[in-house]
């Protein structure tokens, strides 16, 4: 079959691998209707999230059809209609009964201290081949798989496979309640998701903060007020338009990769300095030169006007993904604030019956952001235009062939 296979930092490739079998009991083997590119892919690509093994399938978003099960499968059939959740969760254990489905102490083969298993991901993660792809090994399957209603679409239902349900977690996280102000930092798909679902959970007003102008419409049009980091100084301006205060909450969905401003009243001569240093000393498996795959400047500049403009007390969430190596954040003035500081992988499982709930109740559909519709075999040219973050290339859905 074909999938997007990863062959090392800044290395993709469409390829013809093995189709997937069933491996345990508990397996099922879905072959994939429709699937997407996260700026999760986008870390370990830009080499920021380490750790990715040559030859790993890529993706941890699909809807499919079930094709095969294993005798331990109990809630589904061949011909089920499915979204895939990008967390892998047995589905049995303490921490899934609790509904904490991202910290299942049996889904990592490494051990259940080695963090959360998912789809597609580097080494400590599983791996786990992912779903950038024809067909996929779903493990755990009856706790990994969602039924999907009739009446929601391919398209809907693939947004629930990971960037709904996280951004719904991160307005929860963030204890979004009926008249708050909320600021979300970063407006690509996650971004997008986190401004909805705030405007869902009651909050009043939500500003939204990136630097990419296409990417700010989108939030605007959405009912968000837009702020450009390279116009105006964001935390400034978040305390402007919140009468000193700062937001309720902040949430960060931007992670490792974020950018310092490089003009405007934000921008500081430590900051560039610091731009130097980050570029040529940084994450050691780095793409340091070319067109493509650069990764953040400003690793952890979105925390820090996270911390800088939240109001005493606030609440920061934290959806933004940062690699196990990265140890640096301002523990200080948090502390000095007394802010509640919150982090998390989705627990899938736990969200998607609250997106597909919020789906019923409201007009909302995830789906209005996918911009981009191609084939599978060209996923490597959707990667790099979704990479530069062009104007249009806010979300891709990859249809493989065969469908
Ligand atoms: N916690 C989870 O379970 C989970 C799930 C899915 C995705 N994620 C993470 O969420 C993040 C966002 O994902 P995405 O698909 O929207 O990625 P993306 O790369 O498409 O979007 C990131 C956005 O942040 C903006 N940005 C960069 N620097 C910024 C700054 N300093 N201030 C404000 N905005 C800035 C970029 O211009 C871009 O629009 C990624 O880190 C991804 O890994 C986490
Ligand atoms: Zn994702
Ligand atoms: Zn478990």
């Amino acid at each position: 079959m074909k999938a997007v296979v990863f062959h090392g930092v800044g290395h993709i490739v469409v390829d013809e691998v093995d189709d997937p079998k069933i491996e345990a009991a508990s397996d099922a083997i879905i072959k994939i209707t429709t699937s997407s590119i996260c700026g999760t892919d986008l870390h370990m690509l830009r080499g920021t999230m380490t750790g990715m093994r040559y030859g790993t399938v890529l993706g941890h978003e699909a809807v499919g059809i079930v094709e095969k099960v294993g005798p331990g499968v109990e809630k589904f059939k061949v011909g089920d209609r499915v979204v895939v959740c990008s967390t892998i969760a047995c589905g049995e254990c303490a921490y899934c009964e609790a509904k904490e489905f991202a910290s299942c102490d049996r889904a990592n083969p490494n051990g259940p201290d080695a963090g959360t298993a998912f789809f597609g991901g580097p080494a400590a993660t599983g791996p786990f081949n992912g779903l950038q792809a024809e067909r996929a090994r779903i493990p755990f399957a009856d706790s990994v798989l969602v039924k999907l209603p009739k009446d929601v679409s391919d398209a809907d239902g693939l947004l629930c496979s990971d960037i709904f349900p996280t951004g719904f977690m991160g307005a929860e996280m963030a204890d979004v309640k009926e008249g708050d102000q909320v600021a979300v930092f970063g407006c690509g798909p996650v971004g997008q998701m986190a401004i909805a679902s705030a405007l869902y959970l009651g909050a009043k007003q939500v500003f939204a903060i990136d630097v990419v102008s296409d990417r700010l419409k989108v939030a605007k049009e959405q009912g968000a007020i837009a702020i450009n980091f390279e116009k105006v100084d964001p935390v400034e301006q978040l305390k402007k338009l919140t009468n000193g205060y700062g937001p309720d909450a902040v949430i960060d969905a931007v992670g490792i990769d974020a950018q310092r401003p490089l003009k405007g009243p934000a921008t500081s001569i430590v900051g560039v300095v610091e731009t130097v240093i980050e570029k040529t000393a940084g994450a050691p498996f780095a793409v340091l030169t070319g067109n493509h795959w650069q990764k953040g400047d400003g690793p952890e500049q979105v925390l820090q006007w996270c911390i800088e403009s939240v109001r005493k007390s606030g609440v920061v969430s934290i959806l933004g993904v940062y690699p196990e190596t990265e140890e640096n954040f301002p523990i200080g003035k948090a502390m000095a604030k007394s802010l509640t500081i919150r982090a998390a992988n989705c627990s899938h499982r736990k969200y998607i019956p609250k997106c597909l709930d919020m789906m019923e109740k409201t007009p909302f559909r995830p789906s209005t952001i996918l911009t981009v519709f191609d084939g599978l075999e060209n996923a490597v040219e959707c990667y790099k235009h979704f990479d530069k973050r062009e104007p249009g290339w806010l979300k891709v859905e990859l249809t493989p062939e065969e469908i």
